[in-house]
């Protein structure tokens, strides 16, 4: 009997901690758990490991990356701080929110996780292996959301290794994601800050912190280009806002108007919990291979909106 001698591709604990920061300061890539989606990670100061991501990815290099940092600090180590920053950083750091902001004089990260622009997107994730990650490699580690470019985000280490296969060695496993949804990205280089990215963090969250901020037109898509229109896509064709499917349709439920025995993002309406499930619920139900679904609609406030977001670019055909 042939016995395998290659290494678990997922692991978690001390093991897979220890692991991933060996593979990261040797310049190579690991996924790893935050608490929105699965990241694919590499030393941010280390222009060959983040041309790796991109390869791994499959992503356009005009896309920049995120640099997940520890703390306030570190992130002021590598970009221009304003007030706004500050406010929104005391208010939702460590956890959910991407700030963009212009790269300092001297920044070391790499040109190619900003995609060569003069601004870089930083966060301070509050996942607990992601954070021991981050303190026992000493170095700002980028990551994009782990899946190939234009699919869906994955939330548990089982979706990354189903996504990359062998082509990714390393899943440093933290558990299912709480929270389920990309980070909201919020760009501070503007005298307005304005929304990029809607996610896990509410613009009524944010308009709380620091006043209304304005949202992003067609003309920001080339400034984030995970606005692209087709992005977050399953394998299936969706409809949106359906309340009765039709013969071949799958239905997504949401709430307690769906019909029993529904697949359904929250029976209870919970908008968390539906942002919680919403990828992995896509993702099986793709794997189970069904071509048509058809989602019910989900209220466009709060976390909703972000939902919605992802809705329509997973069923946009542009
Ligand atoms: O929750 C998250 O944000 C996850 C986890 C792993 O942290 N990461 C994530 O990364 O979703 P990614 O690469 O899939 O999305 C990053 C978004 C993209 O829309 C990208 O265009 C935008 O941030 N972005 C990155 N750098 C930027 C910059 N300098 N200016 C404008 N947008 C930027
Ligand atoms: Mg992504």
């Amino acid at each position: 009997m042939q016995v395998d001698q290659k290494p678990q591709r997922v692991i978690s604990g001390s093991k897979g901690l220890q692991r991933a920061r060996l593979a990261i300061q040797a310049g190579d890539i690991v996924a790893f758990s935050t608490e929105t989606v699965y990241g694919l990670g590499a030393d941010a100061t280390n222009n060959q490991a983040v041309a790796k991501i991109f390869k791994t990815k499959g992503r356009p290099r005009f896309n920049p990356l995120i640099v997940h940092v520890l703390n306030e600090n570190d992130a002021k180590n590598l970009v221009s701080w304003n007030t706004a920053a500050n406010k929104l950083a005391r208010a939702f750091w460590p956890g959910p929110l991407t700030l963009v902001l212009p790269r300092l004089p001297g920044c070391k990260v790499s040109f190619l996780a900003s995609a060569g622009l003069d601004t870089l997107a930083i966060r301070v994730p509050s996942h607990n292996l992601a954070r021991k990650l981050l303190s026992s490699t000493d170095c700002p580690i980028a990551a994009p959301s782990a899946n190939k470019f234009g699919r869906m985000s994955p939330t548990t280490a089982l979706h990354v290794d189903e996504e990359f296969g062998p082509e990714l060695t390393l899943i440093l496993d933290g558990g299912p994601c709480a929270l389920g949804l990309e980070s909201t990205v919020v760009d501070l280089t503007t005298k307005r800050p304005v929304l990029l990215r809607p996610g896990s963090i509410t613009n009524e969250e944010i308009g709380a912190v620091i006043g209304p901020i304005a949202t992003a037109t067609q003309h920001s898509k080339i400034k984030s280009p995970g606005m692209l229109d087709r992005h977050y896509a399953p394998k299936a064709s969706l409809r949106l806002n359906v309340n009765a499917p039709v013969d071949g349709e799958v239905l997504v439920g949401f709430g307690p108007l769906a019909p029993d025995g529904a697949v359904n993002l929250s029976p209870a309406g919970d908008l968390l919990e539906a942002a919680t499930n919403f990828f992995s619920t896509l993702r099986e139900l793709d794997s189970a291979g069904n071509k048509k679904l058809a989602i019910m609609p989900i209220p466009t406030s709060g976390l909703g909106f972000a939902i919605n977001d992802r809705l329509k670019r997973a069923a946009s055909d542009a």
